[in-house]
């Protein structure tokens, strides 16, 4: 059977990391990308000594030319993108009164620009082939109230709102659209002292990349839509 590609945004570290990790294991070829070269050539070199198939490119999910240039990179030396895992994305933990507007722009060209922007590159080549799969990693802030993180809620809520209207438009093209919402989970997006404080009460990376593979292991006509996972002993 050939090899199916994925290409992981946000892969050097966090969920993406793990996520980078766990695909190439399970015999994908995995594209791993992100801004910090160093971290994605670590990542990449450990999976080809294990023996798996792993390149590392930079790409900044902000910019459009960056995002294209990726993607063709990756259909140069692979032909085509089955899987994209949309995940690249940023915070800050701050009430509306205190958001700048910049911070408000870095979060939304991030987490709902960049998402549009990674899904416009890689959707045509879906469509024409009639297959492929786009997995979108959005939080549970996209539904819940959380105070503090209303820019990132608004900028995952779009993104959710997005990601459903597209998978009725590209349904279709049997083109699979999951939307993946974690709670919180141990990773670098949260300062030491709350991932100190609260590391029992957070998910791993590792565990949402594990649930991240299963909805991109399903059969061909089935799709998971929305995946909600939370910690069992609730939100912080
Ligand atoms: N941690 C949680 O509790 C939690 C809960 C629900 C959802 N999520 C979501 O999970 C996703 C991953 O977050 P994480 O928790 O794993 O945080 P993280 O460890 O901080 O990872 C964020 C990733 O996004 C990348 N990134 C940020 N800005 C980028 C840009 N402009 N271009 C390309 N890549 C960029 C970072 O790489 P570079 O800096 O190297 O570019 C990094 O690899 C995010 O979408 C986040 O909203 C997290």
């Amino acid at each position: 059977m050939t090899k199916r590609v994925c290409w992981v945004t946000g892969a050097s570290t966090g969920i993406g990391f793990e996520t980078a990790k766990v695909f190439a294991k399970a015999g994908y070829i995995v594209y791993a990308t992100a801004r910090r070269k160093s971290r994605l050539v670590k990542l990449v070199n450990e999976l080809k000594f294990a023996g798996h198939e792993a390149y590392a490119i930079v790409c900044n999910i902000q910019s459009e030319r960056s995002v294209f240039s990726t993607k063709k990179r990756i259909i140069e030396k692979s032909g085509a993108i089955d899987i994209l895992v949309n995940n690249a994305g940023v915070t800050i933990f701050k009430s509306l009164l205190d958001t700048k507007s910049p911070e408000f722009d870095n979060i939304m060209d991030t987490n709902l620009r960049g998402s549009y922007l990674a899904i416009k590159s890689v959707l045509p080549g879906m469509v024409k082939r009639k297959k492929g799969h786009i997995i979108n990693v959005l939080s549970t802030a996209a539904n819940s109230v959380f105070e503090e993180s209303a820019v990132y809620s608004g900028s995952k809520a779009g993104l959710l709102a997005m990601s459903n209207v597209l998978r009725a438009e590209v349904r279709k093209y049997n083109i699979k659209v999951t939307n993946i919402l974690p709670g919180n989970v141990d990773t670098p997006m949260w300062d030491a002292k709350i991932r100190n404080r609260y590391k029992n009460r957070m998910m791993s990376a590792r565990e949402i990349a594990d649930i991240i593979l299963e909805t991109a292991e399903q059969p061909k006509r089935v799709v998971m839509e929305d995946v909600v996972i939370r910690p069992i002993k609730g939100d912080l």
